[in-house]
């Protein structure tokens, strides 16, 4: 039996349905922006495997210094015990993030880089001896599928399962364009029917991800950012997807004149080889969890913390990352983005052409609403996928967001097989 039929015996896939899906391909090598299957086809990675990968797949960089790692220390319990890897990467990410973030904590995913701020936060005002304990979030918003995580997400199908055993939160809309007024309002009227009680604003930077690639000004975060200021809420800068330059900047904070008193990080954060997750906070943070009193400690902490071999992957890609090349690769990705947008602007069946730095995105246009759940989904996958380029749509959402290292050429590949969509798929 080949390894996708042997596969379909013994596992179960994340956001699969396995009764309406066909036999997962089986990837047997990656190098760059290609993935390999097994029986000889490539693709191009444009959704970088779940927009993890920087630098493209088996960077010989991070492949040797992991190979060193493991050959050194491979794990130690980060309880009373530290290693050179964890303390080199915290200081790294210290240069690179917004200014006041002055502590790492180190987790293994993006939903326990969450998970950890949204207890941060509750804590750091129980610890002050302060009643706060609401949070606020974004409608729309995606920030993992632990049950905090899915607690400050939208309640949406991904929710709908658990909905009555997750937590209370705002949720205010998502500031669309000419719509900002209405965000705003909205904040100061939760914070003032909740005198005193809200904890945290968590958001994703700019872009919210899942939720639809949905694009929203600096400015206006800005603004909410300045409103929780005022009223003493926390800010909770979530940048698992916006994290290591797919905004066009380290992250996406960096557009803001404001800054957070925490940031969540994963996925890019290794390149895309391990898993792993930080979750950084200011010195005033840290310093309310001192205390002679051992009730203060933040009781959290996953074996896998702070692995050293995922330690010593995120110092590869780090060192990948401030390279001229990957600022040159960056800034490249973003101009041709623009020019597709222009090039395509007119077409009516692509809706809210977006871009922000490596990240486009577009509506399929059709007469059914868009959601995740849009009948065209399956349809978009398949039509790229027997072109060679994996693009996985969120619903009618079509998106571009490639590893760093993507040529020219193989850009034009994408936006070939995405200009050819109205006329093969029928769709004009
Ligand atoms: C903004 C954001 N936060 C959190 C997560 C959860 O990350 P993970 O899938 O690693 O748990 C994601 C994943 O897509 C994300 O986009």
């Amino acid at each position: 039996m080949d390894i996708s039929s042997r596969d379909q015996q013994v596992i179960w896939h994340p956001y699969t349905q396995a009764q309406l899906s066909g036999a997962p391909i089986a990837i047997v090598k990656g190098q760059g922006v290609y993935l390999f299957d097994q029986t000889g086809n490539k693709y191009i990675d444009a959704v970088s495997s779940w927009w993890v990968n920087l630098h493209g797949h088996s960077h010989p960089d991070i492949a040797r210094r992991v190979f060193e790692q493991l050959q050194t220390l491979e794990h130690v319990i980060f309880a009373g015990f530290t290693h050179q890897p964890a303390v080199d990467l915290a200081e790294r990410l210290l240069t690179i993030l917004p200014s006041r973030q002055s502590r790492i904590f180190y987790s293994d995913n993006g939903s326990t880089a969450t998970e950890v701020a949204v207890k941060m936060a509750l804590q750091y005002w129980r610890n002050k001896g302060i009643r706060k304990n609401k949070i606020i979030a974004f409608e729309h918003a995606y920030h993992g599928d632990t049950f905090g995580a899915m607690s400050v997400s939208a309640r949406s199908g991904f929710t709908d399962a658990f909905a009555d055993l997750l937590f209370d939160v705002i949720h205010i809309p998502l500031p669309g364009r000419g719509e900002e007024a209405q965000t705003v309002n909205e904040l100061q009227r939760h914070i003032s029917e909740n005198q005193d009680t809200i904890a945290a604003l968590i958001f994703e930077p700019l872009i919210l991800g899942a939720g639809g690639m949905l694009m929203y000004e600096a400015k206006i975060l800005d603004q909410l950012m300045g409103i929780c200021s005022e009223n003493s809420i926390l800010t909770i800068a979530d940048e698992v997807m916006t994290g290591f330059g797919r905004t066009g900047k380290n992250f996406a904070c960096g557009y803001l004149a404001r800054q957070p008193d925490m940031v969540c990080m994963s996925k890019g954060i290794t390149g895309g080889t391990m898993a792993f997750g930080a979750t950084s906070c200011t010195d005033e943070i840290y310093s309310a969890f001192l205390s002679d009193d051992r009730s203060k400690t933040f009781f959290h902490g996953h074996s896998y913390t702070a692995n050293p071999v995922a330690c010593a992957a995120a110092l590869a890609s780090f060192d990948l990352l401030v390279a001229d090349e990957c600022r040159q690769n960056i800034s490249r990705i973003s101009a041709r983005h623009k020019e597709f947008i222009t090039r395509n602007h007119e077409i009516k069946l692509f809706r809210n052409l977006r871009c922000t730095g490596t990240i486009l995105a577009m509506e399929v246009e059709t007469d059914e609403k868009s959601s995740y759940f849009h009948s065209l989904s399956t349809r978009l996958y398949a039509f790229f996928l027997n072109k060679g380029i994996i693009l996985r749509p969120l619903g009618n959402t079509l998106y571009v967001m490639p590893p760093y290292c993507i040529t020219n050429e193989e850009l034009g590949l994408v936006y070939s097989a995405i200009e050819s969509l109205p006329e093969e798929l029928h769709l004009v």
